[in-house]
């Protein structure tokens, strides 16, 4: 088994995260931009798994897709699985404005992996949070309002977000299944 893996997305920022996640693990990521249909579905499991198999038929290589949703509590779980949606409509400042004092939300990140025809792992993470009262720091999507529980900081502001992030506990639930079954099969 290869450790070349292939990460299928739009969204060069969820790459540069998750390939610097992986290195870590000795894993060498490589970016394979393109746009996958993303089913109406309010399970991000079923979302995941529909991409991880459209981009396997496109490129015939062991390749990752990650979905990800923000679910805010006082408005009974929105935007979650319409996360990207909202974000390119309402963007943080509308979302901003929905949000009431219950401000506890969570970052739910669902990773897929083919590497052959119609067999796809998943490994899911969630991290609890709270959406901050303003966009606080820069970088992208809904980091400069997430703040991770146990921190007083966004995600945008917090230099370490790759090893405490939705996407790391994620990716390192996948890194260690990869790594035990790679030793298991063999080079
Ligand atoms: P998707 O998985 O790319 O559909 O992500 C849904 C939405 O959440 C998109 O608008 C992303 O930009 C945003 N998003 C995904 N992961 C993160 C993150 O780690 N930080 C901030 N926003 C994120």
């Amino acid at each position: 088994m290869s450790s070349r893996i292939y990460f299928a997305s739009s969204n060069r920022h969820k790459f540069e995260e998750a390939k610097s996640i992986l290195a870590g693990f000795g894993l060498d990521l490589k970016f394979y931009r393109c746009s996958l249909e993303e089913v109406q579905d309010e399970r991000l499991e079923k979302i995941a798994r529909h991409k991880a198999r459209e981009a396997y038929s496109m490129i015939s290589k062991p390749v990752i897709v990650e979905d990800v949703g923000l679910f805010i509590s006082s408005l009974k779980g929105f935007p979650g699985p319409y996360s990207s949606y909202v974000f390119d409509t309402l963007g943080n400042k509308g979302l901003l404005k929905l949000v009431s004092r219950d401000r506890t939300a969570r970052f739910r990140s669902v990773i897929a992996y083919c590497g052959a025809r119609d067999r796809v792992m998943l490994f899911s993470s969630n991290v609890r949070g709270r959406i901050a009262g303003r966009e606080k720091g820069s970088r992208w999507g809904y980091d400069p309002i997430f703040i991770p529980e146990g921190h007083s900081l966004t995600y945008s502001q917090i230099p370490d977000k790759n090893l405490i992030s939705h996407r790391y506990l994620a990716l390192r639930k996948f890194a260690n299944w990869y790594l035990h079954t790679r030793k298991s099969v063999g080079p």
